[in-house]
């Protein structure tokens, strides 16, 4: 089929208006994996299509889909995970329940660096299937794009393996992954005492070597006590940008370092957590148009107490957008729909401002907001069809998936009653 339309759908656009952009009795049409049209399905321009009385028909070389009233949102987009790891930590879980902190289990070699040495020892086929049923929890809520970061390698060998199990998600699952080199998470043991010359490694060879095998569409930092200087960050970054590879920072998760500023001013796409960036230092993401990503998994994980600065973010009009953090330690969480719910509860953002984070905010945070994270003609068709009738079920419930369908670039993902897919 080279046409698809929907009918009777309400549209939550996500467009340029404030709020959902919201249409009712709605129709949407896609022509060769782009949206082509949306008006009222009054006005649709195929005829058959208020003539069908099943769910799906064929409307001569269209594919007609009735919704039924039913929500029609653009794909979710979790533009910040680090979803491809070995093992687990659910050790270092009952360990925080005994009263450790994060940075007392991460100084005492346990974190990240654990999960280092799971990863390193996992070849690419362990790790692909380790991290696939990962993903696939993912979208099964209507995941369309997917952000995977490399990190727990901390070598070239082993940081190129992961971006490759991270290509192998796109090309076996069809979904559209944007990799992301984070060679500088944390300090690898055999480099213990010696951050300068590990940053060296990351700038010398890792990120160069990684570029040239065509693995990275962007470049991270951790910048923090327990992780890597601004000075530092600020390293790698300028390596990155002489390669013409776009940066975004984890910052200001457990301290404020500066590294939230710094990352701006290099025109960083996006800084995340951003728990302790003080309100008067907002106005350096507004200025440089850099995406807030807040994390509310990691939050919730680690028990924080420190909010994000919402109110500056609002005031300022920065674009904040939402992200699972999905990784062994900190954010141990696979849905999006939970984010949102933990947005809203946990930071207090609105049910409209969690749907914009996990679609055009999180398509910000990843460069791509001309093609997807909205339903409006001439984007793909990346697109969701729930079953409920307005947008705020989705941040409202918990535990409950209400995902009927998933359109990717113009293709109904999984299979739709009476529709061949
Ligand atoms: O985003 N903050 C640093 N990195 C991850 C945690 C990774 C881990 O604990 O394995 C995060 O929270
Ligand atoms: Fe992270």
């Amino acid at each position: 089929m080279s046409q698809t339309l929907l009918t009777n759908a309400t549209l939550a656009c996500i467009d340029g208006t404030a709020g959902y952009g919201l249409r009712e009795n709605a129709a949407l049409l896609v022509d060769a994996g782009r949206i082509a049209w949306i008006g009222s399905t009054r006005d649709c321009p195929v005829s058959a299509a208020t003539a069908s009385s099943s769910a799906v028909a064929a409307a001569g070389d269209v594919e007609v889909y009735d919704c039924g009233g039913k929500l029609v949102t653009p794909g979710l987009i979790d533009c910040h995970t680090h979803l491809v790891y070995g093992g687990d930590r659910a050790d270092e879980f009952e360990m925080r329940l005994e009263g450790a902190s994060y940075a007392e289990i991460a100084e005492g070699g346990g974190g990240i660096v654990s999960t280092v040495n799971a990863t390193r020892a996992a070849s690419v086929e362990q790790l692909f299937e380790q991290t696939l049923p990962r993903v696939l929890q993912l979208m099964s809520e209507g995941l369309t794009t997917v952000e995977i970061k490399s990190g727990y390698g901390l070598d070239s060998e082993h940081e190129m393996k992961m971006l490759r199990v991270a290509a192998m998600i796109e090309s076996e699952l069809g979904l559209r992954v944007v990799k992301t080199f984070l060679g500088a998470h944390a300090l690898p043991s055999e480099y213990a005492g010696r951050s300068d010359a590990y940053i060296d490694q990351v700038c010398n060879e890792m990120l160069p070597a990684a570029h040239a095998a065509g693995l990275v569409d962007a470049v991270d930092v951790f910048i923090e006590s327990i992780a890597f200087s601004v000075e530092q960050g600020e390293r790698v970054f300028a390596v990155a940008q002489e390669l013409g590879l776009p940066v975004k920072a984890h910052v200001e998760q457990l301290s404020d370092l500066g590294g939230a500023v710094m990352a701006a001013q290099h025109g960083a796409l996006s800084v995340d957590h951003i728990e302790y960036l003080q309100a008067k230092d907002v106005g350096h993401l507004a200025d440089n148009h850099c995406v807030a990503v807040l994390l509310p998994g990691a939050f919730y994980v680690l028990r924080e107490q420190q909010l994000p600065p919402l109110a500056a973010l609002r005031e300022h009009n920065v674009a904040i957008a939402l992200a699972s953090d999905s990784n062994p330690g900190s954010s141990p969480l696979h849905s999006l729909l939970l984010t949102m719910n933990m947005a809203c509860t946990l930071f207090r953002m609105t049910p409209a401002e969690a749907l914009r984070g996990i679609t055009l905010n999180g398509a910000r945070a990843l460069g791509l907001e001309q093609q997807i994270g909205s339903l409006e003609p001439g984007k793909l068709a990346d697109l969701v069809v729930w079953d409920v009738d307005r947008p705020a079920m989705l941040s409202y419930r918990i535990g409950m998936n209400p995902c009927v369908a998933v359109m990717q670039a113009g293709s109904w993902r999984q299979t739709v009653q009476g529709v061949s897919t």
